[in-house]
């Protein structure tokens, strides 16, 4: 058999298992970035974070920590142009008056929607109930101070 013919035949059989192969490596990925396996960041030193708070921590690293600051503190990059600063998801004083339901609905719809500014953004048709619930999860582990 000569090289030639060698090199036909490979072509013929290996095409479709690339085609094949390719079209795998396609259809698993999803339209929402946030999805993408490559989105998580190691996360060696939160290990004690239970899998729905990691991720919320996710969500709001994407979504909140350019207002909100990534580590809840309201100190987000934004946070400087706004006339009423984001909240401080650290402040045990603050926190502790707020339930998880009004956290959710806050999130969800807004601050106005609980008579809150409207410089909080409503997040109801970027993020679903199930993960505005990871988020609240997330947000209830950022209080470290009693002030
Ligand atoms: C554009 C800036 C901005 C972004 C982005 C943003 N927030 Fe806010 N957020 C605010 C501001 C400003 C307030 C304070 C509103 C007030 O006190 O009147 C606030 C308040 C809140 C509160 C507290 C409301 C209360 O009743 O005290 C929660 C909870 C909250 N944000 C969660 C989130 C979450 C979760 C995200 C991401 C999905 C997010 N925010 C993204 C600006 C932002």
């Amino acid at each position: 058999m000569s090289k030639r013919i060698l090199i036909i035949l490979c072509s013929i059989f290996f095409t479709p298992a690339l085609i094949w192969f390719s079209a795998q490596v396609v259809s698993g990925s999803d339209d929402d970035h946030t999805e993408r396996s490559g989105f998580l960041l190691p996360q060696k030193h939160s290990t004690n974070l239970t899998r729905e708070q990691l991720r919320g921590k996710e969500l709001y690293q994407y979504y909140c920590a350019l207002c909100h600051g990534r580590t809840g503190k309201g100190d987000g990059f934004n946070s400087f142009n706004m006339s009423v600063p984001p909240a401080d998801h650290t402040d045990a004083t603050v926190m502790s008056t707020l339930s998880d339901a009004q956290i959710h609905q806050v999130i969800k719809e807004g601050g106005s929607s609980l008579g809150r500014s409207p410089m909080m953004p409503p997040w109801g048709r970027v993020i679903s109930d199930s993960e505005i619930n990871t988020l609240v999860a997330y947000i209830r582990t950022l209080v470290t101070s009693g002030k």
